[in-house]
C-alpha cells in the first residue's frame, strides 16, 4: 500500500509521506515552458498527454508520495457548459450562468466533455514513476465551486452583496452540483484515483449559522459517497473558523488544515489523520527556517498519523531547490 494511503487507511504515525498542494505548476520551469505554448489553460487541461506529462513532472524531480492529476476544480462548470476562463494576472473568469441549460445537462454529455481527465488519470496510474504513490483525484466542494458560479470570479475577501438573493437559484444549483460532482469522483476512481480531495477554499467566507446549508450538508453527502466506492477522502475547509466541529460533522477520512490553524491544538482535538499547515511563503526564506519550520510540524504530529503538505498551494515564486531540500529534509526525519 502506498505510505499516504498506509497513513489514512492504518494509521501509520512512523512514517512521513509527502505531496505539496499544486506540485504541478508555475514554479516549475518544465511546467511555464509548457503552458507558454498552451494560452488557453482549459484546453490545456484536456489534453491527456501534456495533462499525465505535467502530473509527473514534479515526481521526476522530487520524492513525493502522490502525483496530483494537472486539472482543474473549475473543469466542473466547464463541463456543465458555463464559460470558463483563465486571465493573465486576474485569474479565472466565468461566463452567465444559465440555469435552464445546466438543468437539461446529461451526465454523458458531461463526461463526454472532460473525458481527456479521466484518460489523463489512467495514464498517471499506470506510469512506473507513480508505483508505491498515490494517485490522488480532486473536486471542489460544492460551496466553493457555488461561489466561483455565481460570482463569475474569485471573491477575494468577500461575497458580493446580494450574493444569497436567489435562493431558488442557489438550492437548484447545489443540487445539479451533487450529482456531477458524484460522476466526476466515480469517473476519476474508475479512472485510477486512489484518493480524492474536497477543496473548499472559500469555506472561510461563511458565518457559522450558513455552514451547515452549504458546506456540512453538501459535502457530507459526496464523503459519504466516496466512502461508499472504498477510497479515501481527505477534505481541505480552507480557513473554517471551526476544523473540529467540521470534522465531527463531515468525517472525512484525512483533514487537510490551512496555515492558520495551530498544529498544537489541532493534534488535541481531532482523532482522524491530519495533512498540511506549514505557510508556503516558509518555501520563500531560508533553509534554516524552513527546516525549522518544517521539523516544527514533524514533531507536534509524532504520534499523530500525519501527510506532510502546506497549508496553501505552493507559491509559483518557490526555488524548486527549496522544494527539493524540503522533500529530502521530511524523508529523512
Ligand atoms: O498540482 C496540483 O495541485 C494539481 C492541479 C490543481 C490546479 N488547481 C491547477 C491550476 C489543483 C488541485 C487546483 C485546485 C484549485 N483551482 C482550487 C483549490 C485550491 C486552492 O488553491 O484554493 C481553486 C480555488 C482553483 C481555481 C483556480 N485555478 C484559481 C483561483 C486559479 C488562478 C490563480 C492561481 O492560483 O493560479 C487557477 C489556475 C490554476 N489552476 C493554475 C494551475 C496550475 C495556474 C494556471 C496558469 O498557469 O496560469
Amino acid at each position: 500500500m502506498s505510505p499516504i494511503n498506509n497513513v489514512i487507511l492504518n494509521k501509520k504515525t512512523n512514517i512521513n509521506p509527502i505531496w505539496i498542494m499544486r506540485q504541478a505548476g508555475r514554479y516549475l520551469p518544465e511546467f511555464r515552458e509548457i503552458r507558454k505554448k498552451n494560452s488557453d489553460f482549459i484546453k490545456l487541461c484536456l489534453n491527456e498527454t501534456l495533462s499525465s506529462e505535467i502530473t509527473l513532472q514534479p515526481l521526476r524531480r522530487f520524492d513525493l508520495d502522490a502525483a496530483i492529476i494537472f486539472s482543474d476544480i473549475l473543469i466542473l462548470p466547464y463541463g456543465l457548459n458555463q464559460k470558463v476562463e483563465f486571465k493573465k494576472n486576474f485569474g479565472p473568469l466565468l461566463g452567465d450562468l444559465n440555469l435552464s441549460e445546466i438543468s437539461k445537462l446529461d451526465e454523458i454529455d458531461f463526461v463526454k466533455k472532460i473525458y481527456p481527465v479521466y484518460k489523463a488519470i489512467n495514464l498517471v496510474s499506470e506510469n512506473s514513476l507513480t508505483t508505491n504513490k498515490s494517485t490522488i483525484g480532486f473536486v471542489g466542494a460544492p460551496w466553493t465551486l457555488l461561489v466561483y458560479m455565481i460570482n463569475k470570479q474569485s471573491p477575494k475577501l468577500k461575497l458580493k452583496e446580494n450574493f444569497f438573493s436567489d435562493e431558488f437559484l442557489i438550492n437548484r444549483i447545489l443540487l445539479i452540483l451533487e450529482k456531477f460532482l458524484k460522476v466526476h469522483i466515480k469517473n476519476q476512481i474508475e479512472s485510477g484515483a486512489q484518493i480524492i480531495q474536497i477543496f473548499d477554499s472559500w469555506a472561510g467566507l461563511l458565518d457559522e449559522k450558513d455552514l451547515p446549508n452549504y458546506v456540512y450538508i453538501p459535502t457530507l453527502n459526496l464523503v459519504d459517497y466516496v466512502k461508499s466506492l472504498s477510497v479515501p477522502v481527505i477534505c481541505f475547509p480552507r480557513a473554517i473558523k471551526d476544523y473540529k466541529k467540521y470534522c465531527e460533522i463531515v468525517k472525512p477520512d484525512a483533514i487537510c488544515i490551512d496555515y492558520e490553524v495551530d498544529p498544537k491544538k489541532i493534534v488535541k482535538e481531532v482523532k482522524i489523520p491530519i495533512q498540511g499547515g506549514m505557510d508556503p511563503k516558509i518555501l520563500l526564506t531560508d533553509k534554516q527556517n524552513l527546516k525549522k519550520e518544517a521539523k516544527k510540524y514533524l514533531d507536534i504530529f509524532k504520534d499523530h498519523p500525519y501527510i506532510f503538505n502546506l497549508g496553501h498551494g505552493v507559491l509559483p515564486e518557490t526555488d524548486p531547490n527549496v522544494m527539493d531540500f524540503l522533500v529530502k529534509f521530511v524523508k529523512d526525519y
